[in-house]
């Protein structure tokens, strides 16, 4: 979490760190900070609490901080309460040395109980303080900041990305990483770095990833990479594709609904970088028909929405196939020790690929000699670069905190992954792969087909705005889809919401249901058709007010279900594409109407990055 910009150069730097904070500000948003030296040398330190608005204010846009050399961060508290002494910047007495930080550091309370000892006093609550002080103590004993990170980098334990200046070192800017993403930009002005890549989108489109325990030097003129035994290296830059646009609201009030409508696209462009001539095709050396022959399990991981996708890619894999899935939460699998077969593979999800949970799963699963298949948005991503291969998926930026585009690309290489090896393992007619195919083509046309009807449901969402319970039920897939439905629903409206096993239902739960309360049936596969109707009479005869999504066709329903949503018929193996975009809007709606703060729902952070 957490949101780190840098900018040295020819320009004023704090206009350009705040406006790099605001395209990072989905990463955190409790408080804001910026550092910049001014021409006399000393180091400007500029910090509130709150959302990057009051930053802004207090700086007058950052013009009224002169300097071109600084550092700014957005925050996501996780040691000590969001509060103006706990935000970034953090620096030693003097401004000698001040950092911004994204991570954790586990053994901040050791290395601070050291530091006291050596004459150190602290102010804030932060594990960023800590490291801003070791990085104090080590150059005042080297005067060397390169030595200085290093030093510091050898005796912290946990994740990081800095930023560090030094009041010594004029017309230098430090960086450092380990297991949290930072990027280099080189700009016309000058140089960037960031935590991610819309940051500095707007200046360029060169851009440096570095990797784990690598320093970055930059001056005016050059940028320098080093190890942690501080030799140089050599690194290419590589040239970002993204649209600048698609970090843009483009006319949305949200980035959500803006994500929400870029999902046909998202969708197509998924399909057409994997299938071609009527065959799919990862690439070369990503997957192919060999491994896919002799593959015996499959352990998705993954966490949150991506996870939903695992539950998703289980029904559909071992529906088509004869490969055993398995799906683990990234954060259960990490430490359950879990015992992976011999010709099996650990395919890992992700949106950002940089979710801790995730990564740490991969790298258990590469330790135990497995091998590893990443899906994921973010080129050059932690996961992307770490697993043996990956599969991109093609949803551009996501910006607002609930995902929905890339939760939509994730299905579809899901849905060709299940293909490919059925295929491979001579397991899928060909007449059945090419229909299955065809359909998939048009899943993006039909998911705009349900958006032009989206006002119907927002009218419906206007109703529950104050509801304090809703249940999410389904069988199969479809309880798959209750799972991201539920999860939409609470991270941006608040309702405490539950998706369960329409089957499940008896064991305890319907006891919950009274009188008026929301249960949306999710309820697609035929051969589950009638048993989930009978899951529906029942919830409704104990009162609940019932929302139906079903196939087109399906009519039987509007004798149970109080409003009902059609979605188009489709390979029902594909259907969680097309059932979900109501859900998605049920969410949406909902927290509109309660007037919350859509894109960035309180508590959460768009990219996980500590455990
Ligand atoms: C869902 O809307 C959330 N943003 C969250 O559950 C997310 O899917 C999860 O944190 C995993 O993130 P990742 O895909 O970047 O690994």
């Amino acid at each position: 979490m957490c949101g780190i910009v840098g900018f040295i150069g020819e320009a004023k730097a704090a206009p350009i760190l705040l406006e790099g904070l605001s395209k990072l500000e989905y990463r955190g948003y409790d408080s804001a900070g910026i550092a910049v030296r001014d021409e006399s040398g000393k180091i400007n330190v500029v910090k509130a609490k709150g959302r990057l608005k009051v930053l802004e204010d207090k700086t007058d846009s950052g013009n009224a901080v002169n300097g071109t050399c600084g550092i700014g961060h957005t925050r996501w508290a996780t040691h000590g309460e969001p509060s103006e002494v706990n935000a970034h910047p953090h620096y030693s007495e003097g401004h000698s040395v001040v950092v911004v930080h994204n991570g954790i550091i586990e053994n901040y309370l050791e290395l601070k109980e050291k530091l006291v000892k050596s004459g150190y006093s602290f102010e804030s609550q932060t594990d960023t303080e800590v490291v801003t002080k070791l990085i104090d103590y080590y150059y005042k004993k080297t005067g060397e900041p390169l030595t200085a990170i290093a030093r510091t980098m050898l005796r912290v334990r946990g994740s990081y990305a800095l930023g560090v200046m030094f009041s010594e070192q004029p017309d230098k800017l430090y960086a450092v990483r380990k297991d949290s993403p930072l990027i280099v930009g080189k700009s016309e002005k000058g140089y960037l770095i960031a935590s991610d890549v819309p940051a500095i989108l707007s200046h360029t489109r060169k851009v440096y990833y570095i990797d784990n325990l690598e320093i970055v030097e930059i001056t005016r003129e050059n940028v320098h990479f080093y190890n942690i035994d501080r030799e140089e290296i050599e690194k290419e830059a590589v040239e970002i594709k993204w649209d600048a646009e698609a970090a843009e609201k483009g006319g949305y009030e949200h980035f959500m609904m803006k994500e929400i409508h870029e999902q046909p696209e998202a969708v197509r462009n998924t399909i057409g970088a994997y299938v071609k001539d009527g065959n799919i095709d990862f690439g070369k050396g990503v997957f192919d028909c060999e491994q896919a022959k002799k593959l015996e399990r499959i352990y998705i991981v993954a966490c949150g929405s991506a996870y939903h996708v695992a539950a998703v890619a289980k029904y559909v894999i071992e529906d088509i196939t004869t490969v055993c899935v398995e799906t683990d939460l990234a954060s259960e699998f990490r430490y359950r020790n879990p015992k992976l077969s011999k010709n099996s593979m650990v395919v890992i999800i992700s949106q950002s690929g940089e979710t801790a949970d995730s990564l740490a799963a991969l790298r258990l699963a590469k330790e135990k000699g497995v091998k590893t298949l990443a899906i994921v948005n973010v080129v050059g991503s932690s996961i992307a670069r770490e697993a043996d291969s990956v599969i991109y998926t093609l949803a551009g930026p996501e910006i607002a905190v609930a995902t929905t585009k890339a939760y939509s690309t994730q299905l579809i290489i899901s849905y060709l992954l299940a293909m490919y090896i059925a295929n491979a393992r001579g397991e899928m007619e060909k007449q059945t792969f090419d229909k299955m195919l065809s359909e998939m083509a048009l899943l993006p046309k039909r998911i705009e087909d349900i958006l032009h009807d989206k006002e119907r449901i927002q009218w419906f969402a206007s109703k529950f705005a104050n509801a304090s319970n809703v249940f999410f039920i389904g069988r199969g897939i479809d309880y798959a889809i209750s799972l991201e439905g539920s999860l939409k629903m609470k991270e941006i409206s608040y309702i405490h919401s539950e998706a369960y096993a329409a089957g499940e239902l008896k064991h305890g739960t319907i006891s919950l249901i009274e009188d008026g309360v929301l249960v949306i049936g999710v309820m697609t596969q035929s051969e589950l058709y009638d048993k989930m109707l009978s899951n529906m009479i029942e919830v409704k005869s104990r009162g609940a007010y019932l929302m139906g999504i079903t196939n087109v066709g399906n009519y039987s329903i509007e004798d149970t279900a109080n409003f009902t949503v059609y979605v188009p018929r489709t390979d029902e193996h594909f259907v969680t594409s097309l059932a979900i975009v109501p859900l998605q809007l049920m969410g949406y709606y909902i927290s509109v109407a309660r007037g919350l703060d859509v894109d960035k729902p309180r508590n959460l952070a768009k990219s996980v990055t500590v455990e």
